[in-house]
């Protein structure tokens, strides 16, 4: 079986971070969503993978490399349009061949394993398995409608949801799913929805299996939903510790886990967690209290007397000198620079 995942979409809902990197390189846990779709896929024993790109995300070839440091195959399929799950699907015809293959949406995080999923297509010589889960919000979702334990049918975004139960991510095809993405039309996103091909297989009389999850999962397709996963990851990688680089200096400072320190930080009179994850080359100084929080890769926080919570400090991005007493929520995009003048400590303000 190979694997497939894609990592063209846009990710509009997460700017400004997802300007200047693809929505699938943005870290959880000090990770990519990427490194953990690649890893899930390894678990299953799936080393032969294809990644959907635009051809303006050099940053993902450059990330993932050749695959040897995953002990994968990687071949890199570009998609210059965004057209739709299907027809992302459809462009790596030619590296799928003729193999059923178990495709993940690369801005997907699933806390647990795809071996469920493989196992129940395995046993149930289906040309379709697709994982399930219950979702709060059904519209947004393509949602599947089950009868005496099979899918009779599904609906992208429903406006009056058949079921809670949504496709949420996963799913094994084998290439069946290519002689129904043929006949598809664009649906009035304009995109070529794999919800579309999969109501084709099952119209067909194809089987298409599935199962249900109650693990966590999350599309962090917004800013929120981004903490709700480095917060579950943090928990599942770290616990309630505090893991730091061998290369960091932490002086003085008062950490609650789960926190999470990458390399080449330094981290002085400062107050740390729980649920923060701080990228290689962070500075934080004579900080009063960070919690709930992502530092990318070369922030810094110096001489911070607020309680910062729910932020998000960019890539080489500064806040220098906030000397009253307050907590708040910092949105700070990559390489901007927040610095308070001292004449406001002088002044009291
Ligand atoms: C896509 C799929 C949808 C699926 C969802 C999972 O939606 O079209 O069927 O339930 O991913 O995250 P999109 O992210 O394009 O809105």
């Amino acid at each position: 079986m190979k694997g497939l995942i894609l990592c063209a979409g846009r990710g509009t809902r997460l700017h400004p971070f997802s300007y200047s990197q693809p929505k699938t390189l943005l870290p959880v846990a000090n990770h990519p969503v990427l490194h953990y779709c690649i890893r899930k896929l390894i678990e299953v024993g799936i080393r032969d993978i294809g990644i959907v790109i635009n051809p303006t995300q050099t940053q993902i070839v450059e990330y993932v490399g050749d695959g040897s440091r995953y002990q994968a195959t990687i071949t890199f399929i570009e998609q210059t349009k965004p057209l739709g799950i299907a027809h992302a699907v459809k462009i790596a015809r030619p590296f799928i061949q003729e193999e059923p293959f178990l495709l993940l949406l690369g801005d997907n995080l699933l806390m647990d394993s795809l071996h469920q999923l493989h196992q129940t297509f395995l046993a149930a010589s289906a040309e379709g398995a697709l994982l399930l889960g219950e979702v709060d919000r059904p519209q947004d979702y393509g949602i599947a409608e089950i009868c005496d334990g099979r899918i009779v049918s599904l609906e992208e975004k429903p406006v009056a949801p058949k079921s809670r139960l949504a496709v949420i991510g996963a799913y094994v095809f084998t290439p069946a799913i290519f002689e129904v993405i043929h006949t598809l039309k664009p649906s009035g996103r304009g995109e070529y929805e794999i919800t579309h091909a999969i109501q084709g297989l099952v119209d067909k009389g194809y089987p298409v299996a599935h199962t249900v999850t109650d693990g966590l999962y999350s599309d962090v397709g917004t800013i929120e939903r981004w903490f709700e996963a480095n917060r579950w990851m943090l928990a599942e990688e770290v616990g309630d510790r505090v893991k730091a680089g061998t290369t960091s200096v932490l002086r003085n400072c008062e950490c609650i886990g789960p926190v999470l320190i990458g390399e080449h930080c330094r981290l002085e009179n400062c107050r740390i967690g729980p649920y923060v994850s701080i990228q290689d080359g962070v500075e934080v100084k004579n900080c009063r209290w960070i919690r709930e929080s992502i530092l990318l890769e070369n922030s810094s926080l110096i001489d911070v007397e607020w309680i910062v919570e729910d932020s998000v400090f960019g890539r080489s991005s500064h806040l220098i000198g906030l000397h009253t007493s307050k907590t708040g929520v910092f949105i700070v995009s990559d390489k901007s620079t927040i610095l308070f003048p001292t004449e406001q400590k002088k002044a009291g303000t």
